[in-house]
């Protein structure tokens, strides 16, 4: 069994890792395409070497660009790749423009697809993420879904039950196996209590009035509580597109993975517009509040410690306080969020 792997941007890298080492343990044979949607070393190569990913066998280098100038330039630079190493099975992860696009060609090529992280719908449209996770899921052959939800997401949507596999959230794998490096990064510079504040959603920060409030009102929480923000360089980029000052903000670099775990482990809140940070949050027993109306994770609002608190300024000024009092909301771990996720995922795979 041949198993091509496509990962693209940085929430990808997470979920791949441990399906690799998984699959590896069982010493099957692997191929690993990284689009590079994402580029930065900060974005992707630190990834890479924190999460002991494998060096990609492909680079197809798209780099960034319209959706349409992206998803084509994945589908033309990967269907070679498809043809000449003829894999018996490509796994896509998550809802990214490179997940979706190299569904797009394999589906053509009748090659099988396993999606990882199936069945998630926010039922909002205007995300461009939703409508990769439609389309990934409508094509692919072997639907692997983190929380019972996206099950019956997918039922509902006239999937056939034996597609569908309940392997739970693999993001926690990397998470479990990675906290003990994250607990000895040093407090060294940080406050007893932070808010830590992640933003990159093109609904919060594309359109200049709304990226100005989330913006104002984060500087109301500064006055309340120091605030770590490793900004995302599509936030950094229309900050500077608008003109905004930010300097009271005190922006940092995105963080690599197990800074960015510890940074999360030891908040007193986090804020952030993220789908993966509203699951990682929920592991962590960490209060999250997030800049969405909506979400394709309900299962970090139901049983985790996440709220959504949209663009309602009061609501998230009523709910800081509360954390702030220590009065914030508990949660439980979803089911089968166990660190075992790969390891199920592989066994799948290797009964086909
Ligand atoms: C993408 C995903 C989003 C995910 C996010 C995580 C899609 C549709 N969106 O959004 O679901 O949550 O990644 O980060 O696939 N840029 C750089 N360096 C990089 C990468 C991007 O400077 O390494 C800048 C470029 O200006 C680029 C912009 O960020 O135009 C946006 O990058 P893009 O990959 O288009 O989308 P993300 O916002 O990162």
């Amino acid at each position: 069994m041949h198993i091509l792997h496509v990962v693209g941007a940085r929430p990808n890298f997470m979920k791949a890792a441990p399906v690799l080492r998984a699959l590896a343990g069982r010493g099957a044979r692997q191929t690993l395409v990284h689009t590079g949607q994402h580029y930065d070393r900060n974005m992707s190569d630190v990834f890479f070497t924190q999460l002991a990913i494998p060096e990609p066998d492909f680079n197809l280098g798209v780099g960034s660009g319209s959706h349409a100038q992206q998803t084509a330039q994945v589908m033309t630079a990967f269907e070679p790749v498809v043809l000449e190493t003829k894999p018996d099975v490509v796994l896509v992860y998550g809802d990214v423009n490179s997940t979706m696009a190299a569904t797009l060609v394999c589906s053509k090529l009748l090659v099988r697809i396993g999606h990882v992280e199936a069945g998630l719908r926010s039922f909002d449209r205007t995300m461009p993420e939703e409508i990769n996770r439609m389309v990934t899921d409508r094509l692919a052959d072997l639907l692997f879904t983190p929380s019972e939800d996206g099950d019956f997401n997918l039922a509902n949507e006239g999937v056939p039950p034996e597609k569908i596999h309940f392997v739970g959230n693999v993001m926690i794998d990397s998470l479990v196996q990675l906290l003990p490096a994250a607990m000895k990064v040093s407090r060294n510079g940080l406050p007893e209590r932070y808010a830590l504040v992640t933003l990159h959603r093109p609904s919060n920060v594309d359109d200049s009035e709304s990226l100005q409030s989330i913006l104002a009102s984060l500087l109301e929480v500064s006055e309340r509580m120091p605030i770590v923000f490793p900004a995302h360089p599509r936030t950094r980029q229309r900050i500077a597109d608008f003109g905004i000052n930010v300097e009271k903000l005190h922006l940092v670099e995105p963080a690599p993975y197990i800074e960015f775990l510890a940074l999360q482990r030891g908040a007193t809140v986090v804020i952030t517009d993220s789908g993966g940070i509203q699951e990682e949050t929920t592991y962590l027993g960490v209060p999250c509040l997030t800049l969405r109306s909506n979400t394709e994770r309900p299962v970090t609002v139901t049983m985790g410690t996440n709220i959504l608190v949209g663009q309602d300024r009061k609501k998230l000024s009523s709910e800081l306080m509360k954390i702030y009092e220590g009065k914030g909301k508990t949660g439980t771990i979803p089911p089968l969020w166990d660190g075992y996720t790969g390891e199920r995922i592989a066994d799948i795979l290797l009964s086909l």
